[in-house]
């Protein structure tokens, strides 16, 4: 068998097609020249013997696999990611090391909205097509729950993610779920409204806003808002290139400013949330 059809075969089970078909075919085929031989429908081989075959094909033939490793580094978006892991683990381990794991924000949600929470309203930031929305407003339907979004997309690019614009819904602002209130436009103009009409406290704040100064903007001027024990969820916080320049730069310089505490209380293993609870103030 030759180090493709092994590898197609080793893919299969794992039930990864787009992969197989286009990424490694093409690194086996450009390390070794010829054509990927198509793709075997039926393993007939243990995940262990095919993974066996690939390294003894490997070997026996000398097979250089480094050129095609270089080509696929090469990528940007692959080499910041890699950094991106390596940091978000160490983040991990230096702040949150005793804290539950979830694989999703979906797993994570599910848990947090079965929590206690202090009394007051919701309040999200960073609404798009409302998936978050219409997943949290049903889980707290006797509370507030204020949505804001400019609906315009994102103002500026976020390095090799996202562009300015992205998320742009072309004039259309989605249908949420009753009850809901939306404030529609730029954070720096519907926020500070809001903070000087709202009287009640926040129990729980979902941020999904992607860039340090949405999100620096949204905290600066609620974070006195926070009730003691709300929870605060940063949809952005890390697992993505330059991760540290958005979220958690908003959130440290806040603490810095004001002494406030967030106490990490949840994190995504395979995406980019991470769940706070407010703790007040050093002084309180
Ligand atoms: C990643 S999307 C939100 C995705 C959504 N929470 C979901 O789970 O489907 C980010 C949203 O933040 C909004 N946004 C980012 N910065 C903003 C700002 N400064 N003012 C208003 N909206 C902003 C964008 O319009 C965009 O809809």
């Amino acid at each position: 068998m030759s180090v493709a059809a092994a590898v197609n075969n080793l893919l299969a089970q794992f039930g990864l097609q787009m992969v197989r078909s286009s990424t490694l075919a093409q690194l086996i085929s450009a390390a070794n020249h010829p054509a990927p031989e198509p793709a075997q429908p039926e393993p007939t081989q243990s995940t262990i013997e095919a993974v066996e075959d690939v390294l003894q094909e490997i070997y026996s033939t000398q097979l250089d696999v480094s050129p095609a490793l270089i080509t696929m580094f090469k990528d940007m978006r692959v080499t910041a990611q890699i950094a991106a892991g390596q940091s978000s683990a160490a983040w991990i381990a230096n702040h949150a090391d005793k804290v539950n794991t979830y694989p999703t924000r979906h797993d994570m949600l599910e848990e947090l909205c079965k929590g206690e929470l202090p009394a007051g309203g919701l309040a999200e930031f960073g609404v798009f097509t409302g998936a978050v929305t219409r997943f949290l407003r049903p889980r707290f339907p006797t509370r507030t729950y204020h949505a804001f979004d400019s609906f315009e997309g994102v103002p500026e690019s976020m390095g090799l993610a996202i562009k300015a614009g992205d998320f742009a819904l072309g004039g259309t602002i989605p249908e949420l779920p009753d009850g809901v209130t939306t404030h529609i436009g730029w954070f720096e103009d519907t926020v500070p409204v809001f903070r000087q009409q709202y009287t009640d406290r926040l129990a729980f704040v979902y941020i999904d806003c992607d860039l340090f100064e949405s999100v620096k903007t949204v905290l600066a001027n609620l974070h006195d808002l926070l009730a003691p024990g709300a929870t605060v969820v940063f949809d952005d916080w890390y697992n993505f290139p330059n991760w540290q320049a958005h979220s958690r730069r908003a959130l440290e310089e806040l603490v810095e400013r004001t002494g406030t505490k967030f106490t990490p209380i949840g994190l995504t293993i395979r995406e980019h949330a991470v769940a706070f609870r407010y703790d007040g103030t050093a002084a309180s």
